[in-house]
């Protein structure tokens, strides 16, 4: 099942130093820091928050962001939706469409204990949840998935919105709590005011979908939609009921070009296992940190990342000694979501002290 592992205390003496390499950590008062002004943010904004925990896949986090300004959580996967009930969480948006039917039996079995929803942009979505929901003796929350611009899931015409709304609201073991947006064709565009451009007419065709919705008897209890780039943009348009940022909580290099305001949390250290005149290598590779959206940042020295294979990367030195054999080096993953789920466990550090280990959850597709 997703939910093995146990969260353990640092022994008083762990270190970072005693880890094995390539390890997964995190800087506690960063992402605490993180999480905090995100709560300020929401509140100033006046907007709901329901974080997207692809991010960190960690229940622990999941709690950290419920008591910093969230009221639920958003997820990618049934294995994360199933993961974080688990966990407690009570109030779960899995942000996506899900026809296979014994996925939809293990979110429906999940929507028994808390409040469960998930996204549909086709009819034939419909059936199949309520199917699940049935067999379960649940009722599965469904949202209606615009497409904002994205072009990926959600429906293209804003007609179809209230015939699938009332599809939903006509199945006894389906409740409809709304719509979802996510914006994501503009969350890294590094020009401010094109970004503001683009997600106020992402949320233009979300506030157009919820008026037509409201004129049918059929009123969106939520509308959700934003992410960590576009977090002030999208929290302000008077038609979003909450937002889905997540990164914003550990952060990494893809969204720090767009949101620096929240400092970078999460890091892989890995070990310096050669050096050639200007290239140290590391025992750090695809395989340990995610370089999907953008390349890694070296931490304290003046070097960048040249090369990142299976199990190696290079990382040639731009001025002064770098790093020695046998040193460990830090690293900012170039994207957080394709990098903690090549780890069991991450490790909450505070300085250089070990002060606890969580468990990474749900770190494939179905498990
Ligand atoms: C549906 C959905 N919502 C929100 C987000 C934003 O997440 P983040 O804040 O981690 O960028 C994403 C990211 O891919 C997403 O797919």
């Amino acid at each position: 099942m997703a939910t093995t592992g146990t969260a353990r205390s640092g022994a008083g003496t762990a270190t970072v130093a005693r880890l094995t390499t390539p390890a997964l950590v995190l800087d506690r008062p960063a992402m605490l820091r993180n999480a905090a002004a995100m709560a300020a943010h929401v509140e100033r904004l006046g907007v709901g928050l329901r974080p997207h925990v692809k991010a960190h896949k960690c229940v622990e986090l999941a709690r950290v962001q419920l008591a910093h300004g969230a009221h639920g959580v958003t997820t990618a996967t049934v294995a994360e939706a199933v993961a974080m009930v688990a966990g407690g969480v009570e109030d779960v948006l899995l942000a996506n469409e899900v026809v296979s039917a014994p996925a939809l039996d293990r979110l429906a079995l999940a929507a028994r204990t808390a409040s469960v929803a998930l996204a549909v942009d086709l009819p034939e979505q419909i059936g199949l949840a309520a199917a699940a929901a049935e067999r379960a003796g649940s009722v599965l929350g469904v949202v209606v998935e615009v497409d904002v611009g994205m072009g990926r899931c959600g429906v293209r015409d804003e007609a179809a919105v209230v015939p699938l709304a009332g599809a939903i609201a006509a199945e006894p073991a389906l409740r409809f709590r709304g719509l979802m947006g996510y914006e994501g064709h503009c969350v890294d565009e590094p020009e401010r005011a094109l970004r503001a451009a683009q997600a106020g007419e992402a949320t233009a065709k979300l506030a157009r979908a919820a008026a037509l919705l409201a004129d049918a008897g059929l009123p969106a209890e939520i509308v959700s939609a934003g992410g960590t780039g576009t977090y002030d943009l999208t929290g302000a348009a008077a038609a979003v009921s909450e937002l889905q940022a997540g990164s914003y909580l550990i952060m990494d290099e893809y969204h720090a070009s767009v949101t620096p305001e929240f400092e970078p949390a999460l890091h892989v250290v890995a070990s310096v296992i050669s050096r050639h005149g200007e290239l140290a290598v590391i025992d750090a590779g695809r395989k340990a940190i995610g370089t999907e959206l953008a390349p890694a940042r070296v931490v304290g020295h003046d070097a960048e990342v040249a090369f990142t294979h299976e199990e190696h990367a290079g990382v040639r030195v731009r001025s002064g000694d770098g790093p020695a054999v046998g040193e460990l080096l830090r690293l900012v993953p170039g994207y957080a979501p394709t990098t903690v789920n090549l780890h069991a466990e991450l490790h909450v550090v505070e300085d250089d002290r070990v002060v606890e280990t969580w468990p990474v959850l749900a770190r494939h597709g179905t498990v």
